[in-house]
């Protein structure tokens, strides 16, 4: 991709070294009149489904060149640290706090050999943009605080109910899941807190998205002013709806959600969601996906192969807004490729068309 200043979704995206981008589940900053790249380093084969190496970093003036910054956090040598070389790291994203002048990452967590069982929030914090990162604390967030749109009733922590008693439903929908459960039993020892995006609003206040309750239910989290910590406000939104890799974006003081169903790295069907306010009520729009990725042949009811990440605002162009998935290839992680697409917004809502081809003076075409 880097000769032709295009976008080829789903083609290998070469760095400026010649090497496939190897940032997968990712981000983009803005800051300082550059586009920083995170995503999670992978390596080859199914090894490459836990983390060896850590979240690299690339840099960009014009959003289809990277240039290759490095690994901007690594995982650690020390079998004490929680993100010890073989723990699961995904989907890091930072985020600046002008407060503290300080590059803020956070990333799902799951410690190594506990499968997905931690369900954690890692925070890592820099200087710089490229890093080096030093890792500070890993936690479920929450702890101790009610959702702001807990009822009364719900207010009273289940600490064993029987019917939560050695159950998991992570993995995907399941019908069993009660109402109202999971963060009830999680009140105390923090929320779960799995596939993950931030959001800094117009006024400054960075917000925590993540796939919560076994997954059943995202929460939306307020961070602290410093953006390290959650503030303990937060509301838990599409309940029971099994939301995976939610994406966000404002536009013309309205908030778009982008994000998938729950099926492992299988690629299911996206989803959308618009609100006025970012605390709710959130109103879902379906699926904005249409056409086919001719690589696969997965058309919008598989995402055409992908799974959303995050929605990069474009700097200096009207209402452009790039959605980017991951096609996941979990036999050779490092394999995996990305899909970056113009949306297109409607009153409808928000609409994402396949192109083979495309550049940025392609919006609003
Ligand atoms: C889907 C998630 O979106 C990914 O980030 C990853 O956690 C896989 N599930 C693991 O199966």
């Amino acid at each position: 991709m880097t000769a032709e200043a295009c976008f080829v979704p789903g083609e290998p995206w070469l760095d400026d070294r010649g090497v496939h981008i190897n940032a997968h589940g990712g981000g983009v900053l803005f800051h300082g009149g550059a586009y920083y790249w995170f995503g999670e380093h992978k390596i080859s084969g199914k090894a490459g489904n836990v983390a060896h190496v850590g979240v690299h970093c690339y840099s960009s003036t014009d959003l289809t060149s990277w240039r290759d910054e490095g690994i901007a956090l690594a995982v650690s040598d020390d079998s004490e640290s929680d993100i010890v070389r073989e723990c699961v790291l995904e989907r890091p994203k930072v985020i600046y706090n002008a407060l503290t002048e300080t590059f803020v990452m956070w990333f799902h967590l799951e410690l190594k050999g506990q499968g997905y069982a931690a369900a954690r929030s890692g925070v890592a914090v820099s200087s710089s943009p490229t890093g080096p990162y030093a890792f500070c604390d890993s936690f479920r967030p929450n702890a101790g605080h009610w959702p702001l749109n807990a009822t009364e009733e719900q207010k009273a922590p289940l600490e064993d109910p029987p019917y939560l008693r050695n159950r998991s439903v992570s993995g995907g929908p399941n019908a069993a899941t009660p109402a109202n459960g999971f963060f009830r039993r999680d009140h105390l020892g923090g929320q779960m807190a799995r596939d993950m995006t931030l959001f800094v609003d117009d006024d400054g206040t960075g917000y925590h998205i993540y796939s919560s309750e076994e997954n059943s239910t995202l929460h939306i989290s307020e961070l602290t002013p410093d953006f390290q910590r959650p503030s303990g406000r937060y509301v838990r939104v599409f309940e029971k709806r099994w939301m995976e890799a939610a994406a966000i974006c404002k536009r013309q003081g309205r908030y778009y959600l982008l994000a998938s169903g729950c099926t492992g790295w299988a690629p299911n069907e996206a989803r959308s969601a618009v609100a006025d306010s970012i605390w709710g009520p959130w109103e879902e729009l379906g699926n904005p996906c249409v056409g086919i990725n001719p690589m696969n042949g997965l058309g919008q009811e598989k995402t055409f192969g992908g799974q959303s990440t995050s929605i990069l605002p474009v700097e200096g162009l009207r209402d452009a807004y790039i959605a980017m998935f991951d096609i996941w290839c979990p036999e050779d992680a490092i394999d995996g490729r990305y899909v970056w697409l113009p949306i297109v917004f409607s009153e409808e809502g928000m609409k994402i068309s396949w192109r083979d081809r495309w550049d940025l003076a392609g919006f609003g075409t």
